[in-house]
């Protein structure tokens, strides 16, 4: 089943034309990696003046959010303020995360929450949530409240179509993958104690260094990935209304758990757009054990 058909039958008609932008962005966006990264800067063939491929990614989703007539504002982690527009939803977005990582060639990807409310606000009122990876191959993952249903972008003569790959899709009962960001010595002491209990447990790390590449294969293998309080930034890394809500809500709806240490990250309620906090995220057992590790310190 394609993208198009699927949302008609089982979304929100704002939230479907919003998604549906956003696929067709994303493909935009994955064709000029090469280019607006600066690897291929002598050849770009539209000969425009290069921008970061970031900032690139940041103006095509907001364009594209915004010409719906569906999105009642934009904000963005490249951008001070919101884009302000007409429509009901209130859209939050890392329009590119892990761009650093793109020399290396690891997988990165698009992060979007639609919230109900005027931003910022608690991921209580989250409506849905999205997240596109660029990686061996481009997928859309989307919640709407009522399950995980991803999509894969697949070539059909000069157009690209997503194609249903999974629906209603769960994290595994046994974990097996976990990745904690920042280095080892940062962490709080609860951190490494729980990271050596799970390699006694045999679960693997794998960490590619992009959020949602590395929060996608916990979802598919089941564990847990953790951007977690450092000793020298208890707030962590993370932003809570582009990344770790929107991908918390996901989470939920396939059976798993997101938490800053102490509660959960969709009663969190930011007060500026771009606080961070903590995030550990994945199999709701391991995620509450961590969370009640790092509350005992
Ligand atoms: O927020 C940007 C980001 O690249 C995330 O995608 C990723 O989880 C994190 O930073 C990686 O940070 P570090 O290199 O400190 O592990």
């Amino acid at each position: 089943m394609k993208l198009d058909e699927f949302l008609r039958l089982n979304a929100p008609e704002e939230l479907a034309a919003l998604t549906l932008a956003i696929a067709k962005s994303s493909v935009t966006i994955w064709d000029n990696i090469p280019f607006k990264s600066g690897l291929l800067a002598d050849v770009n063939p539209s000969g425009e003046t290069q921008k970061a491929i970031d900032v690139f990614s940041n103006d095509v989703f907001v364009e594209a959010l915004t010409s719906t007539g569906c999105a009642g504002e934009v904000a963005s982690e490249e951008m001070a303020e919101p884009a302000e527009a007409k429509g009901g939803v209130s859209v939050a977005m890392d329009p590119l995360d892990g761009s650093s990582n793109v020399e290396t060639n690891n997988p990165l990807g698009s992060i979007f929450g639609f919230y109900s409310k005027k931003l910022p606000t608690s991921g209580r009122n989250l409506i849905g949530s999205l997240y596109v990876t660029y990686g061996s191959m481009v997928t859309l993952t989307l919640s709407f409240g009522k399950g995980v249903h991803r999509f894969v972008a697949v070539r059909e003569g000069a157009d690209m179509n997503f194609e249903l790959l999974g629906v209603n899709l769960k994290l595994p009962q046994k974990p097996e993958v976990y990745g904690i960001g920042g280095s080892a010595k940062d962490w709080i002491p609860p951190v490494g104690r729980f990271v050596d209990s799970l390699e006694e447990r045999g679960l693997r790390v794998r960490y590619c260094g992009t959020f949602v590449g590395d929060y996608n294969q916990v979802l598919s293998r089941g564990g847990i990935f953790a951007y977690p309080q450092l000793v020298n930034k208890p707030r962590g890394k993370l932003r809570v209304l582009y990344e770790t809500a929107p991908i918390s809500f996901l989470n939920e709806q396939a059976g798993g758990y997101g938490s800053d240490g102490r509660q959960n990250i969709l009663d969190l309620a930011p007060s500026e757009l771009s606080e961070t906090s903590p995030a550990y995220i994945g199999s709701a057992p391991l995620v509450r054990e961590l969370e009640k590790a790092v509350l005992a310190g």
